[in-house]
């Protein structure tokens, strides 16, 4: 059968032969490429999609409550994790003793918003070495196998569009002396757009309108790459899960997978206190009695604003993207060919009209469609959430400027040292050191700065300029 008559057949009997209008007109490669994205549409999601997006007209009734939480047993700067979770840590060190844990760090997104060229994890963010967020996460792995005696294994979920210089950045970069072969990357999938005819949408005569599938991506992604089996015959029982932007998060957190442990869960995931009603964070609660992330735009602004008797806020657990994750819990969604649910958002976007141009709609026009990561938690039969320092462990990087942006991040960054010197009882006031760096080899938070200043020699001598702490 001719190409054409090949993909015709796949298109047609779906209502989306408009994909191939303009097939005349394209070259041999284009075809090729038409060709490739028409053959690997799963077009029995077409349905999955239109039922996304009737749920975004019309969002399942809820029936919120506030869900537990392992609570921080000290709020005072350096502050103190909870008991139980301290508890757990010696059960976390052992695994990872162990060689039990695996890290992913997924890093497919597009990062529009911070509008770097390139990977986000290429972005140069730390103040004076100019250490980008790849080399961040690969020195923490090397001090976790100082610490252990074994550096866990680290899975890269990359997309299409940003695999190849992924890849090259690390090879570049020699790894920063991380074991190439127990680093693993791989590509999370794709999805197509809809109009609001339910029509696939493209961008050019030769291509379909693509995006990476989100976060919850990881799900399938992992299991088509046989990842989830290489960590089961590996001996490898848990997964900690965390996100490219977030540079303060530790990559693999003894306390808080000693806890998932011990409260043997499918999944856990680390939240930070809201403090302000209107702050737009996904929250930690049930729904209908089952334990899930709800994003604020699902609360009223009552829900929202309702507090404890105390004055806090009742819906106070914000997500922070932070999991540990069960590989048995992951193979048995899999087994039973569960995957996480699809997510519409309407978005503006310049698409190709019946003539073959591209037009700038004046309205949302396209529907996007995600899955999101934090979805496995209602499927998940016993989960635990820990409570997490804000400024110690959630500065994403996540726009171009503003407190999210580069500029602030590294800002809030400044606070958080300065304070800790404050508190190992050196003169650092509010501009000396003006600035301050801290090597993730070295130390990971406030705690082990405070520990490292205090013991002798390890005092800095000048504070007058730049302080780099490796
Ligand atoms: P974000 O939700 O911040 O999205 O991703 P993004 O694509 O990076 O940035 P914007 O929205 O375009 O500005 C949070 C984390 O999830 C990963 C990102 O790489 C980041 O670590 N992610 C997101 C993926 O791995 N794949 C995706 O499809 C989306």
């Amino acid at each position: 059968m001719a190409l054409f008559d090949e993909l015709s057949a796949r298109l047609v009997p779906h209502g989306q032969e408009h994909v191939l209008a303009f097939w005349p007109r394209l070259s041999e490669s284009q075809r090729e490429e038409l060709a490739r994205q028409v053959s690997v549409l799963d077009m029995s999601r077409l349905s999955e999609m239109r039922t996304a997006i009737d749920l975004l007209a019309r969002p399942v009734a809820r029936e919120l409550a506030p869900a537990p939480v392992v609570e921080l047993a000290d709020r005072a700067f350096p502050y103190r994790l909870g008991a139980e979770a301290e508890r757990a840590r010696e059960r976390g060190e052992q695994a990872l003793r162990d060689g039990a844990i695996a890290c992913l760090l997924v890093a497919g997104g597009q990062g529009t918003r911070l509008g770097f060229p390139g990977p986000k994890g290429c972005f140069p963010l730390l103040p004076l070495s100019q250490m980008t967020l790849f080399e961040v996460f690969a020195r923490k792995l090397l001090r976790v196998g100082r610490q252990f005696g074994r550096v866990p294994p680290l899975y890269v979920m990359v997309s299409r569009q940003n695999e190849g210089q992924t890849r090259e950045f690390f090879e570049a970069h020699r790894f920063w002396g991380l074991d190439p072969s127990r680093v693993r990357f791989f590509a999370q999938g794709e999805l197509p757009s809809l109009d609001g005819s339910g029509r696939l949408v493209l961008e050019s005569q030769g291509s379909l309108f693509m995006g990476p599938d989100g976060h919850g991506g990881v799900l399938s992604a992992l299991a088509r790459h046989g990842c989830l089996d290489e960590m089961a015959r590996d001996g490898i029982a848990t997964i900690s899960y965390f996100q490219v932007d977030n540079a303060q998060v530790p990559v693999a957190d003894s306390a808080f997978i000693g806890l998932h442990l011990t409260r043997q869960a499918d999944v856990s995931l680390k939240v930070v206190r809201k403090e302000d009603p209107s702050e737009r964070v996904g929250i930690f609660c049930a729904d209908h009695g089952v334990p899930q992330i709800v994003e604020y735009s699902e609360f009223s602004e009552t829900q929202s604003k309702q507090r404890n008797p105390d004055g806090k806020l009742a819906y106070w657990a914000g997500s922070i993207a932070v999991h540990a994750l069960s590989v048995a819990f992951l193979r048995g969604l899999v087994a039973r060919g569960i995957d996480l649910p699809l997510h519409a958002a309407h978005k503006k976007v310049a698409v190709l009209n019946a003539q073959g141009q591209l037009e700038e709609p004046a309205a949302p026009n396209v529907y996007r469609f995600e899955r999101f990561v934090f979805d496995t938690l209602p499927l998940a039969l016993r989960v635990v959430a820990l409570e997490a320092p804000r400024e110690e462990q959630f500065l994403p990087l996540k726009n171009a400027d503003g407190p999210f942006g580069p500029d602030g991040v590294r800002e809030s960054m400044q606070t958080y040292w300065r304070k800790a010197l404050a508190h190992a009882g050196l003169p650092a006031s509010a501009d000396a050191p003006p600035v301050i760096e801290v090597d993730p080899a070295l130390c990971e938070n406030a705690r082990e700065i405070i520990e490292f200043l205090r013991k002798p020699g390890n005092r800095p001598m000048n504070l007058a300029g730049p302080l780099h702490l490796r």
